[in-house]
């Protein structure tokens, strides 16, 4: 859809989201851009499932989702998290709709693999007649990483990924990740620009770790003809000034810039 933003906000950030983020977010909204955001959960899930006593690991920045972990999750991101992004929207004046990726089957899944992962899923589908229907009528959906299979079985989507496939299905203009650090860092600066390839040496040199990882190949899956650029951005620190976008840019290839 013609001048569609994607918004993935990380839950490492969504406390610190500073009113210049808003503030920019209303300025695209009134412009006309259609936007469509996407929310993590990182930290609030984990502080969760700290108070329950339920163990997690990670394993290459995926959260190991047993069944009780899949519950936490998903009442941690469709209850918690959704609505109060959902009321900070609304505060500054903007037509916020909340769903998860259960809604409308907005987000059909698949598991990635069910003995290393459990119930992860990666998107296999994404209803994006639903999203289209919403952003018609002006609304900004907010998107929990929840997706369901054929069978109704829930998974947990790691947000990146969710806002990657969200950004292919209505053919964005624009993803941004938003997230606690102002981009891909190496030896303590920002890697203002990065291909496809530079991403991949970068997780094998051990650059890029963690829930990196998943963001970066979120980013290199989502490029395509209608989406040429996705950026990392900090959501702590005013990322738009002059009308550029600060942080890393990442591009399938070198000599496009
Ligand atoms: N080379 C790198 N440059 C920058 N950050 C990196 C790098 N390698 C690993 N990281 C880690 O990636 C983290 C960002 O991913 P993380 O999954 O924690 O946040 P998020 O995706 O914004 O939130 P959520 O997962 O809750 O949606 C950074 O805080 C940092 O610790
Ligand atoms: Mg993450």
């Amino acid at each position: 859809m013609e001048d569609t933003i994607v918004i993935k906000c990380g839950g490492s950030v969504l406390s610190e989201l500073s009113p210049s983020f808003f503030e920019s977010l209303q300025a695209m909204y009134a412009q006309g851009k259609n936007v469509v955001i996407v929310h993590g959960g990182g930290p609030e899930i984990g502080q969760m499932l700290k108070r329950l006593n339920v163990s997690s690991e990670f394993v290459n920045g995926l959260r190991k989702t047993t069944k009780e972990v899949l519950e936490v999750a998903e009442m941690i991101l469709a209850g918690k998290v959704n609505k109060q992004l959902v009321g900070l929207l609304q505060q500054y004046g903007m037509p916020a709709v909340g769903v998860s990726g259960v809604d409308a089957h907005l987000l059909e899944a698949a598991p990635i693999d069910l003995t290393k992962l459990g119930y992860v899923g990666e998107v296999v589908k994404v209803n994006s007649n639903f999203l289209k229907a919403l952003l018609r009528s002006r609304y900004i959906p907010v998107i929990s990483p929840i997706g369901t299979d054929e069978n109704g079985q829930k998974y947990n989507i790691n947000a990146d990924t969710a806002a990657g496939a969200v950004a292919k299905a209505v053919k964005a203009a624009q993803l941004l990740f938003v997230t606690d650090v102002p981009g891909i860092l190496q030896n303590g600066s920002v890697v203002e620009h990065a291909t496809v390839e530079a991403i991949e040496q970068m997780i094998e040199k051990g650059i890029i770790t963690g829930g990196m990882i998943p963001k970066v190949k979120a980013a290199a899956a989502a490029l395509s003809e209608e989406l040429d650029e996705v950026m990392i951005v900090s959501g702590k620190t005013p990322f738009y000034a002059n009308g550029q976008l600060y942080g890393t840019s990442i591009r399938k290839e070198v000599g496009v810039y």
